[in-house]
């Protein structure tokens, strides 16, 4: 087996051919400073997108009860949904000429939804937990969304809108439909989820 270090020093020697903050030429019509400020409120995006995949594929994993079946099935369609959402994200930072989030230490560092536990959680508190996320994904893209259409890029805006917010307001419908289900009482809700 090689060393730790052996491996790390292989890699770090080569020459990037773009800088992470370093925004390239493109063919499609939008000034550069327009597209850095797109870039950099994607790649947020895309690290929270990619920390909500894999917190519905712990829960995926990881749940347990009456209804498990239901939920090992809806949870690990909103971990594919999601990592769709991360792909066409992504995308788009390359297309504006940037460069994508991608290692998992990088999207840990720049992601703001919070790390959960390693221990297996109750259903409720899994589902209570990805309201949670789904929010602060919806809150921000929102931003992103109007910012991206004030300064020109509709593109951005589309995807956004038409993608980003729609597949997220509807994964938390379909979880918090589960919630109610479950009977965890509002204030149960609340205190680990939603913030209104
Ligand atoms: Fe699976």
């Amino acid at each position: 087996m090689i060393a730790k270090s052996t491996r790390d020093n292989r890699h770090t020697q080569r020459h990037p051919i773009q800088g992470f903050s370093e925004v390239g030429p493109t063919a499609i019509a939008l000034a550069r400073s327009v597209r850095a400020r797109s870039i950099e409120s994607l790649n947020q995006l895309l690290a929270d997108t990619l920390s909500l995949r894999d917190l519905y594929k712990k829960h995926h994993w990881q749940v347990s009860g009456p209804a498990f079946y239901q939920l090992h099935l809806l949870f690990d369609k909103h971990a594919a949904e999601q990592g769709d959402l991360a792909d066409a994200v992504a995308e788009r930072v390359q297309t504006l000429g940037g460069v994508s989030l991608a290692a998992t230490q990088d999207v840990a560092e720049a992601t703001l939804v919070p790390r959960p536990p390693r221990d297996r959680e109750a259903p409720q508190d899994q589902m209570a937990r990805l309201l949670y996320a789904h929010e602060i994904v919806l809150e921000e893209v929102r931003a992103m969304a109007r910012s991206a259409v004030a300064a020109g890029d509709d593109g951005t805006n589309d995807l956004l809108v038409s993608e980003v917010i729609r597949t997220n307001e509807l994964q938390a419908w379909f979880v918090g439909e589960h919630l109610r289900q479950t009977a965890a009482s509002p204030a149960q809700i609340r205190r680990g989820g939603m913030r209104r």
